[in-house]
């Protein structure tokens, strides 16, 4: 395999707003290597609430990130909320984004199975981790567009869920993410921003695609 073979796409954005259907269609598409970062951040999430430290912690909150390994992954309870709610919390600490960094940019370089490539979702992928990515996707959709697929979701898994208290969480989160010193959430300026709102997750992919494949030619 050449470097030119070489694909990583980067798929950023809030939640719920799409990115995970859009990234997981186009790995199997473009048969590459898949990888949802925000996974990672809840492994170091789901290690304070497993040892009872306080995120506000950043000492401990760095100590925990700088033992996170892959096996962490198949962990029980990764996408449970109260890990999402630690997950970004402690993604606002520098030093627990820096240890997390080079497993992501492995991934990336060097992906399991032999990949030609991959694919990783999350929030800093296109500005921070892949800022050479060879095509950058930034998904985005209004809050209570996002609230209301949240909610289906959860319900999907069993998990009861309100709306109200939904879209607060949400609010709450984007603030975070977007606020924060390190790596805030934001588009690279060279990404393809799709407002997920209103289409169905085919237009979406055909977005998306149609954009992979101009920038693989250029
Ligand atoms: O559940 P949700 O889709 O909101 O989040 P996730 O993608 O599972 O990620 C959990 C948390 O990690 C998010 O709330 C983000 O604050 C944070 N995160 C991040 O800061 N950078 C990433 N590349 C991925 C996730």
């Amino acid at each position: 395999m050449t470097a030119a073979d070489h694909l990583v796409i980067a798929v950023d954005g809030p939640s719920a707003a799409g990115k995970g259907t859009l990234a997981r269609r186009l790995a199997g598409h473009y048969r590459l290597a898949f990888l949802d970062s925000g996974m990672l951040y809840r492994a170091v999430g789901l290690l304070l609430i497993r040892q009872g430290i306080d995120p506000t912690n950043e000492t401990a909150a760095a100590e925990a990130a700088g033992r996170f390994r892959p096996s962490l992954l198949q962990e029980a309870g990764l996408r449970d909320e109260a890990t999402g709610e630690m997950a970004s919390r402690v993604a606002a600490i520098p030093a627990v984004r820096q240890a997390l960094l080079h497993w992501q940019r492995e991934f990336a370089d060097d992906p399991p199975g032999g990949a030609r490539g991959a694919v990783i979702d999350g929030r800093d992928i296109g500005t921070v981790v892949c800022p050479n990515a060879t095509a950058k996707i930034f998904v985005t959709a209004s809050q209570q567009a996002r609230a209301q697929r949240r909610v289906k979701e959860l319900q999907e898994r069993g998990e009861g869920a309100i709306y109200a208290r939904v879209l607060q969480d949400m609010i709450a989160r984007d603030a975070r993410d977007q606020s924060r010193a390190t790596s805030p959430l934001r588009a690279a300026p060279d990404a393809l921003v799709i407002d997920t709102s209103g289409l169905s997750a085919d237009q979406v992919f055909d977005r998306a695609k149609a954009f992979i494949d101009l920038r693989r030619r250029a």
